[in-house]
């Protein structure tokens, strides 16, 4: 009965479509409904009530598409609203943040991780339990880098600009000896290039979005709920801020033409 259900994916605004990619990747017969939330975007500078309250009304705006999963592509979103939406729906509800925690464990050997998120993801400590419930001992670093979402909600992946903010709010973090850096944000994957350069060649970037779809892919096995239709999938997008700036990203990011419906929220 769930084969042809559709596995919803929710953020903020576009930085959900990296988690979107990697799950049309590893699982290219899944169906995906995803509502980028650009009109309230960041979420980071939020309160956890209204974060909250945004995530419960993509949700009921989701559940009308009868989804079999839903997967909450926003680390603040995660921080903040995981608990009470699995509370609220009868389906797997999937976060980021403990997949990046994991991710990151695999990956470093110093045992020194940074993570940079939101100044909500951050200031939760949501990262630091993540990684200390799976390495009590780890050595973690955080930092918030509020200027970054934005950027990324204009399209702003490489500029002069991009580079000068990124260099002053993480070149400071050179200085600690971790070989690996969560990109505990799921809109930072877009400005990869840029935080690579400023952060130096040796640290592995670990972005959730890989392991997420992994954490996605295991669960539907289990539950023996993956699609086995023969015929490719068309993906639907909503978003609620401009439409055409989200299609454009979202076109350049994955790669494909987008079917995409502009939403008005009826709330402020
Ligand atoms: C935001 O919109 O501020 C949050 C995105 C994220 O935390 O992944």
């Amino acid at each position: 009965m769930f084969v042809q259900q559709p596995i919803a994916i929710l953020d903020s605004g576009v930085g959900g479509l990296t988690v979107a990619r990697e799950v049309m990747r590893q699982l290219p017969r899944e169906r995906i409904v995803y509502f980028g939330d650009t009109a309230r975007a960041p979420y980071g500078p939020r309160d956890p009530e209204e974060v909250t309250r945004f995530t419960r009304e993509i949700v009921d705006y989701l559940i009308q598409f009868r989804p079999k999963m839903i997967v909450i592509a926003c680390n603040t979103a995660t921080a903040f609203a995981l608990e009470d939406i699995r509370a609220r729906v009868n389906i797997p509800v999937v976060g980021v943040i403990k997949p990046g925690a994991r991710a990151a464990i695999g990956r470093t050997l110093t045992g020194c991780i940074g993570v940079i998120g939101t100044e909500g993801t951050i200031n939760s400590g949501a990262y630091e339990d993540a990684l200390r419930e799976i390495s009590p001992h780890v050595h973690v670093i955080s930092e918030a880098c509020p200027l970054f979402v934005p950027l990324v909600e204009k399209g702003n992946f490489r500029s002069f600009e991009t580079y000068e903010a990124i260099r002053r709010s993480i070149g400071h973090l050179r200085k600690f000896p971790m070989d690996s850096l969560i990109l505990g944000c799921t809109h930072y994957p877009f400005l990869a290039e840029v935080i690579q350069e400023v952060i130096g060649p040796n640290i592995n970037l670990i972005s959730s979005a890989e392991e997420t779809a992994r954490e996605v892919s295991t669960i539907l096995q289990d539950q023996e709920r993956m699609s086995r239709g023969e015929v490719l999938p068309v993906h639907q997008f909503f978003c609620s801020g401009d439409p055409k700036l989200f299609k454009s990203i979202a076109q350049q990011w994955l790669g494909e033409q987008i079917e995409l419906t502009p939403v008005v929220w009826q709330v402020p």
